[in-house]
């Protein structure tokens, strides 16, 4: 008998972009409303490099919070070739900082300041070993020779496998993975090692950016990949394995940029995040492994506490927006107009 309301221990979302300033304010509140706490990336321009950036970008989300919301932002730093040791023994201790992002420089939006050559970061990673700051890793090489399906599989014995001999310590999340190889890779690497699942990576294939046409609102990066990668993930997401824990990636971008001659990457999933992720977990047979996946996994990781109280998402059919307000434009949710079953009470 399929069910018709699922309550689940306050979630958060352990990977969001909330940018900044207006754009900021149009996105913010979709969020707040699904989710307790999220993990706020800090690929700002400029970025977020230091803990002083880091505390005032944390008073700027604080202060654009709808009235009465008590959404918690867990803040992280951009690594870059001159993060020091000192930068990270400062923001271990803060209680404000709660991981160090890694993007290689090129690999994404705004990541122009990004690490070089992971060697530059040598200092400021052991800092992290010692401290047990996570590593955050959007895990994609940057060389343009690598087909761009297959940049995170070569990530894979590029670099995370010679960085977790250097820093077998070193905690690590491998953000918002899209292959079978990267989940296969942090079932069975050492402890310590943990990943992000986006709802987009477990509910499309990379056939939804061509059907009927190049569709830009399913462009993001790492880009989608073939079913077998789909399946691969969703096993990982639904196995139970405290190891894979929920993230969006939700990735605002204004409409006329996605729809563009050179898109940006990016899916925006704030407003109706729960609602995807349930939709995936549903077809997969597997809404008893929703809760562990987005209100246990991630807290166990972060050692944080987990969240009181509850949320409910009742069998309700509901059509997507096709365009919400956005500063000077309008955004496109992710599968603007298509009807979902499931809909997060308010
Ligand atoms: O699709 C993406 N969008 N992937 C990223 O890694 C960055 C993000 C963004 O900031 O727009
Ligand atoms: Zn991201």
């Amino acid at each position: 008998m399929a069910i018709d309301e699922i309550k689940l221990i306050r979630p958060d979302d352990w990977h969001l972009h909330l940018r900044d300033g207006e754009a900021m304010n149009a996105v913010i509140g979709a969020s707040a409303a699904q989710f307790a706490r999220a993990i706020v990336m800090p690929n700002l321009k400029p970025p977020v490099t230091n803990l002083e950036q880091a505390r005032a970008y944390r008073d700027r989300i604080l202060a654009a919070l709808p009235a009465g919301s008590d959404f918690k932002p867990l803040m992280t730093l951009y690594l870059t070739d001159n993060t020091s040791a000192q930068q990270i023994t400062e923001a271990a201790a803060s209680g404000v900082v709660h991981g160090v992002k890694l993007y290689p420089a090129g690999a994404t939006t705004n990541s122009d300041a990004g690490v070089t050559d992971i060697r530059h970061a040598y200092p400021a990673l052991e800092a992290m070993q010692r401290t047990g700051l996570p590593l955050l890793v959007h895990g994609e090489v940057t060389d343009s020779q690598i087909d761009l399906f297959d940049r995170e599989h070569v990530f894979i014995d590029k670099v995370m496998i010679p960085l977790r001999k250097d820093f077998p310590g070193l905690r690590v999340v491998f953000e918002h993975i899209t292959t079978a190889q990267a989940a296969a890779y942090v079932s069975g690497a050492e402890e310590g090692v943990a990943a992000t699942i986006t709802a987009h990576h477990l509910l499309y294939n990379r056939n939804a950016i061509f059907i009927g046409g190049v569709r830009p609102h399913w462009y993001c990066l790492p880009v989608l990949k073939r079913e077998i990668h789909r399946q691969a993930l969703v096993q990982a997401a639904t196995s139970g394995n405290p190891r894979f824990f929920l993230g969006t990636d939700s990735a605002p971008h204004a409409q006329r940029l996605k729809e563009h001659a050179i898109g940006c990457a990016g899916c925006y999933t704030a407003p109706h995040a729960l609602e995807l992720y349930a939709t995936a977990f549903e077809i997969a047979g597997a809404l008893d492994k929703l809760e562990a996946f987005a209100s246990l996994n991630g807290p166990a990781f972060y050692r944080l506490p987990v969240n009181t109280g509850t949320v409910t998402l009742r069998r309700e059919p509901w059509t997507i927006p096709d365009s919400l307000p956005f500063p000077g434009d309008a955004i496109v949710p992710l599968a603007a107009g298509e009807t979902l079953q499931w809909r997060l009470q308010g």
